[in-house]
């Protein structure tokens, strides 16, 4: 069992959970993910580690709100435990010889991007931050990336906080204006990843793109991770969750991701039904 040590609301939709996981806090490194179920009934899913204390025994989890598991985990308090967790997952993040990198995150993404731009930016790399929203009050982690990056842009897509926009023209606009990266890193819904990527490779940058398939084991043995990266079979799980941008088949990936709409739209309908009733005690 594994107890929630901290609960931080973030927005409405996003919370940032601190758990008690000694053993993974050990080993982890940017880039990684866990698995966890909330119960034994529950589903396996993955979340990246935005952060970790290895003193502690703690690690931290930031996640939004999108269905069945996303939904019960909001119900837990400070105290109570999630069912299992188990990590570190996947490849870290490579950062040799980087000096200068750009990481684009987009709505929920940003999580995910924060542990990778801090990271980079501890590692000593020149991190430029362009992290987008839908509209102002889905801003998440403007304080931690502003303390964690050499500079921070925000974009909303309706202009009601920072910069009206997206954030490829906010890519475009830095990449014009001079500033050299060795990588462009994009994580975030896989058709803005899509598009970051491409672009990134008109101006023959090297992208790196964080990719978010269904999962189930994490161990390279279900295939439900499976995504064609350079016509090759990769399995996110083991092989990833980055890859080169350039090579990654994003419209299988995108068409893979949809799969499951409808189960999922069901699953969500039947944990809004019993809301209340799942708790987690010592
Ligand atoms: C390596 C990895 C790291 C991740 N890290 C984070 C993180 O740090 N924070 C976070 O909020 N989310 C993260 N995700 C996505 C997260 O796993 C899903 O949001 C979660 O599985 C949803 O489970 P659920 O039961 O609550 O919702 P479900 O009912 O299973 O799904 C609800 C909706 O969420 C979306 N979704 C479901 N699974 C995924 C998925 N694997 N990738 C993308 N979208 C999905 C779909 O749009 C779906 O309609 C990560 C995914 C991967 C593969
Ligand atoms: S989750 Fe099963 S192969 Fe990746």
């Amino acid at each position: 069992m594994f107890k929630v040590v901290k609960k931080r609301v973030l927005n409405e939709n996003m919370t940032w959970l601190v758990i008690d996981a000694p053993l993974v806090a050990k080993h982890a490194k940017p880039g990684q993910f866990i698995i966890l179920r909330t119960d034994e009934h529950g589903e396996r899913i993955p979340l990246t580690m935005a952060g970790h204390d290895s003193e502690a025994g703690t690690i931290d989890l930031i996640y939004a709100a999108v269905g069945r598991t996303t939904m019960l985990m909001d119900q837990l308090e400070e105290g109570d435990y999630l069912l299992d967790v188990v990590g570190p997952l996947g490849k870290p993040t490579e950062m040799d010889g980087l000096k200068k990198v750009c990481v684009v995150g987009g709505g929920t993404g940003n999580a995910l991007a924060y542990p990778l731009a801090t990271g980079m930016h501890d590692h000593g790399i020149e991190v430029d931050m362009i992290a987008g929203y839908k509209s102002k009050e889905h801003v998440i982690l403007e304080d931690e990336f502003r303390a964690g990056t050499d500079n921070l842009y925000i974009t909303t897509d309706d202009g009601s906080y920072g910069e009206k926009g997206f954030t490829t023209d906010k890519l475009k606009e830095l990449i014009e204006a001079g500033n050299k990266y060795d990588e462009i890193v994009a994580v975030g819904p896989p058709m803005m990843m899509k598009f970051i990527c491409k672009m990134a490779e008109s101006y023959g940058i090297p992208s790196v793109a964080s990719l978010t398939a269904y999962m189930i084991d994490g161990t390279g043995m279900c295939g439900g991770c499976r995504c064609v990266v350079g016509g090759e079979n990769k399995f996110v799980c083991v092989d990833g969750p980055e890859f080169d941008g350039a090579l990654v088949d994003w419209d299988e990936l995108i068409k893979r991701n949809s799969y499951y709409k409808e189960q999922e739209a069901d699953d969500r309908a039947h944990v809004c039904r019993l809301t209340g009733g799942v708790r987690y005690h010592d």
